[in-house]
């Protein structure tokens, strides 16, 4: 049987996401009481990082561990990947061994690659154009301060990078409208979002995106692997900071979300990161708890789902 892999927001049903944010709760829950619950005990979970992460990878440890598996950190240095040995052998070989594997990567393709050749399921944990991870967090967040997502407008602000394409899979998949500012030449991947189209409106002016936007989102400018067009995505995302200004243009009970890592001062302000309609330390948080629900889900037995 081929093993589901979660490469993408849309690699899950909507109703199977739905199901596993509602298990994330639970799992908060119990945690927050010190219930323990070892789902996946005698599970071994390996994880390849070819970038830097801090939510991501603690997040992953710590919710294996909480449910009672074992997990392995794999920097490519570290392994034969780094080495020229191809990815394919070591999708073949690592899922001979282990019961789910993790990747960040640097090019989305590497994981497509490495599930094709894997016996267990591969998740991918960000690459070059997607971060389904983040997603199932930041959609529990939502839900958890605001309710259902459905039929709500969203606006993401600058880089249409990574975290914009999921956004967009989240738009389609929970049906709701995101609309998207970004400076000329930094849209999202016109096959991203061609099959969402309905869901998504592209401008290149703030100021109209945040309006009547329930949730208002953003990104650093410059993401990993593009540090060197730093200096020049400076230039041309002046004017797309979220500061309190813009964040008035959005509904008053509009919330405000961000991945994190964040850089004050250029993405975003001060104020409104640290401000009272920011959550991205509960967003920040439920990367446990989702990423806890999305393993049990993929490693649990069939009868169990
Ligand atoms: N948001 C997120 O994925 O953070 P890390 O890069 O720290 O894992
Ligand atoms: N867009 C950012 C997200 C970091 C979690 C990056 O890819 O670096």
């Amino acid at each position: 049987m081929k093993p589901r892999h979660f490469l993408t927001l849309m690699d899950l049903s909507a109703k199977e996401i739905k199901r596993l944010l509602a298990r994330a709760i639970k799992l908060k829950a119990m945690q927050r009481r010190g219930k323990k619950h070892m789902s996946l005990a005698g599970k071994t979970m390996a994880m390849i990082f070819e970038k830097s992460s801090t939510r991501t990878r603690v997040s992953f440890q710590v919710g294996m561990a909480q449910l009672g598996g074992t997990s392995l950190f794999l920097s490519p240095r570290d392994t034969h990947l780094d080495r020229g040995e191809p990815v394919e052998d070591t999708a073949r070989v690592l899922s001979r061994m282990v019961d789910v594997i993790v990747i960040r990567a640097n090019s989305h393709a590497m994981v497509e690659r490495f599930a094709a050749h894997s016996r267990v399921p591969v998740v991918n944990a960000l690459t070059d154009l997607s971060h389904p991870c983040q997603l199932l967090a930041d959609i529990q967040t939502y839900l958890e301060k605001r309710g259902d997502i459905t039929g709500k407008t969203a606006a993401w602000i600058g880089d249409g990078n990574n975290v914009c394409h999921s956004w967009i899979d989240a738009a389609h998949q929970f049906s709701f409208h995101i609309n998207i500012a970004t400076p000329n030449g930094y849209e999202p991947k016109a096959e991203w979002y061609a099959a969402c189209r309905d869901h998504v409106t592209l401008s290149h002016d703030p100021k109209q995106a945040v309006q009547k936007a329930d949730i208002v989102i953003t990104d650093t400018w410059a993401s990993m692997g593009q540090e060197h067009e730093k200096a020049e995505r400076m230039k041309a995302f002046s004017g797309f900071m979220v500061d309190t200004a813009l964040m008035k243009l959005a509904r008053k009970n509009a919330i405000f979300m961000h991945c994190l890592p964040a850089y004050r001062g250029m993405e975003v302000a001060a104020e409104v990161i640290d401000g009272p309609q920011s959550v991205v330390w509960d967003e920040a948080e439920n990367r446990l708890h989702a990423q806890k629900a999305l393993l049990e889900f993929l490693l649990a037995s069939p009868s169990k789902k």
